[in-house]
């Protein structure tokens, strides 16, 4: 029998990056955030092996995509199940700091375990999900979380209050490699304030008590003309709080209301805008299985 999976973009609502690592990663200090944009994926078994297919956006060949690795990388720990048949249809933008590829490894994870009743405990999934990649873990737990580390220790938070966002989508990819690879030596930084307090446990009634922030934005916005367009262009048509999500390209804002068509117009050409909502964790766990 087929199940069909919602698998959910993230937004790093914060992101500072606090030196380079021995492994060769970056320390961050991150709040990452679900949102509603989602990819859907059809899982089905099959005799052996896992194969995948695709549509909607380009994808790197399937030996390369997350999705399959995961689905590789689970029945290498746990043989109990056969193989898979995995179909994508993909609409959270690639190369975008959305986490899309990291959002289907989790989701694949945690079907194949609803599938096959294996490991019983979801913690288990946790160094399989941390190997496949530093974004992994967080897709497991969802909503509102900090992210330390790689980004992969994962502390879930309650979850913050519910926020209309837009999500401005250039018209490139950008390289994760590249962006870090391209930072100026980070200086040591005391956690942020308001991480510090959402940590406490602390509720701002809206983002707007939040500090946004991203360590890598500066060097996007240099590096990668198409990405500085269109903030520029979002900023000069009065979007409040426009920032980078992970290492981009998409940025995230607030548009006044009544103000997208108008403002989409006003965008260098071939530059999507999503009008988007964040998602808590419980409610990213009561629709992921599409029924
Ligand atoms: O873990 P993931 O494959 O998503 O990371 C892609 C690349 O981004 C890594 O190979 C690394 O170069 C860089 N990265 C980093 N520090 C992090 C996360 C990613 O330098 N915390």
């Amino acid at each position: 029998m087929r199940s069909r999976y919602r698998s959910f973009a993230k937004l790093n609502l914060h992101l500072q990056v606090v030196g380079r690592r021995r492994d060769g990663y970056h320390e961050l200090r991150t709040l990452f955030q679900t949102i509603d944009l989602h990819d859907l994926l059809t899982v089905e078994p099959a005799a052996r092996g896992v194969e995948l297919t695709t549509a909607g956006l380009e994808l790197p060949v399937a030996s390369a995509n997350l999705a399959s690795r995961a689905a590789a990388a689970y029945f290498e720990r746990w043989p109990a199940g056969a193989g898979v048949r995995l179909h994508l249809e993909k609409r959270i933008p690639v190369g975008g700091g959305l986490g899309g590829g990291s959002s289907n490894a989790a989701t694949v994870l945690l079907a194949l375990r609803e599938r096959f009743g294996v490991p019983a405990a979801m913690a288990e999934l946790w160094p399989v999900a941390r190997a496949l990649g530093a974004d992994v873990p967080y897709f497991l737990v969802g909503g509102s979380a900090l992210g330390f580390g790689r980004g992969d220790e994962v502390v879930a938070i309650p979850d913050l209050a519910a926020q209309e966002l837009h999500v401005a989508v250039p018209p490139v990819a950008v390289s994760t490699a590249a962006v870090f690879a391209a930072l100026p030596e980070s200086p040591e930084a005391p956690l942020a304030a308001s991480l510090l307090a959402l940590a406490a446990g602390w509720s701002p009634p809206s983002l707007d008590g939040l500090e946004l922030w991203n360590d890598l934005q500066p060097t996007v916005l240099a590096t990668v003309p198409e990405v500085d367009a269109v903030y520029t262009a979002l900023l000069r048509s009065g979007a409040v709080g426009v920032r980078l999500s992970g290492s981009g390209g998409c940025l995230f804002a607030r548009l006044p209301a009544g103000a997208q068509a108008e403002i989409a117009q006003r965008l260098p050409a071939g530059t999507g805008l999503l009008a988007t909502r964040t998602l808590g964790r419980q409610e990213v766990a009561a629709r992921r299985t599409v029924t």
